[in-house]
């Protein structure tokens, strides 16, 4: 198969094809989804989280961020990768250009995915200027928890809604490649879905998006603790990692998950 591309990711989109995307942040586990046909690995800074044992994302450095996806680099042959700037990486202009420099320059990566707010609009601005392809990752970002005070649904009353349509919007407008919604109430998706023109990727979104994306170790069953409401146990239901990943891919491809139960009202 040829390799993915941001104009594959368009043409899923006007077609109507739903986007497969994964973590992984080793050689082996990015061989395996690439030949499973996921379309997008992502190299997540959820990586602090399910590699390096943190609470949180927000440790994860820019050189955990490079060596992973150098890892993760050599084992796709197919699949278009992208890679999150982490925590602090992303502040002004200069330091996201010199972020993404090294993540695609030394890392491999084809796009870096920025968890932004209508107010980092001209981060993106300039990371696009420049010629990076952009994912704009808004909704619940994970990075703020500190903020947050904890990870809670987004969007859920109508003050909640109105600030994820202007973050659409103004990142979109600012030059983003890709939109990726997190821990969204559904129906704030689909309006999310019906007012921008981009590939829309859900975790937590509900079924209104172009594609889904899953942690690795979440839809593996590895993850300790109780998993979240949106995820499911793809090796449970098949018994081995490989007919785990291909289940995922098939269910995303023929829209058998998310189900309503994954989602938030
Ligand atoms: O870091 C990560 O794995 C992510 C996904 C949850 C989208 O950002
Ligand atoms: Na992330």
């Amino acid at each position: 198969d040829p390799s993915v591309t941001l104009a594959t990711l368009r043409r899923m989109k006007t077609e109507q094809s739903p986007i497969v995307a994964l973590t992984a942040y080793d050689y082996s586990f990015a061989r395996l989804v690439d030949a499973a046909g996921v379309d997008v690995v992502l190299v997540g800074d959820s990586l602090g989280m399910v590699m390096q044992g943190h609470a949180s994302t927000v440790p994860v450095t820019l050189a955990d961020m490079a060596y992973h996806t150098r890892c993760v680099a050599r084992g796709l042959s197919r699949a278009y990768l992208m890679v999150d700037l982490p925590f602090l990486s992303d502040t002004d202009d200069r330091a996201a250009l010199e972020s993404a420099a090294r993540l695609m320059k030394e890392g491999g990566a084809d796009m870096v995915k920025i968890e932004a707010h209508a107010a980092q609009a001209p981060v993106v601005e300039a990371l696009s200027r420049a010629g990076v392809p952009v994912c704009a990752h808004f909704g619940l970002r994970p990075q703020r928890v500190g903020q947050l005070g904890g990870y809670r649904i987004q969007g859920r009353n109508e003050d909640g809604a109105r600030q994820v349509l202007e973050d659409a919007r103004a990142l979109e407008a600012a030059g983003a490649d890709v939109l990726l919604v997190e821990c969204l109430s559904a129906a704030v998706t689909a309006r999310v879905h019906e007012q921008t023109t981009l590939p829309l990727i859900g975790i937590g979104a509900g079924v209104d998006c172009d594609g889904q994306i899953l942690v690795l170790q979440d839809m593996l069953g590895v993850t300790q603790g109780r998993p979240p409401r949106f995820v499911h146990d793809f090796l449970a239901d098949t018994g081995s990692v490989q007919a785990a990943v291909e289940a995922y891919v098939e269910a995303v491809r023929n829209r058998e998950f998310p189900r309503p139960e994954h989602s938030f009202e």
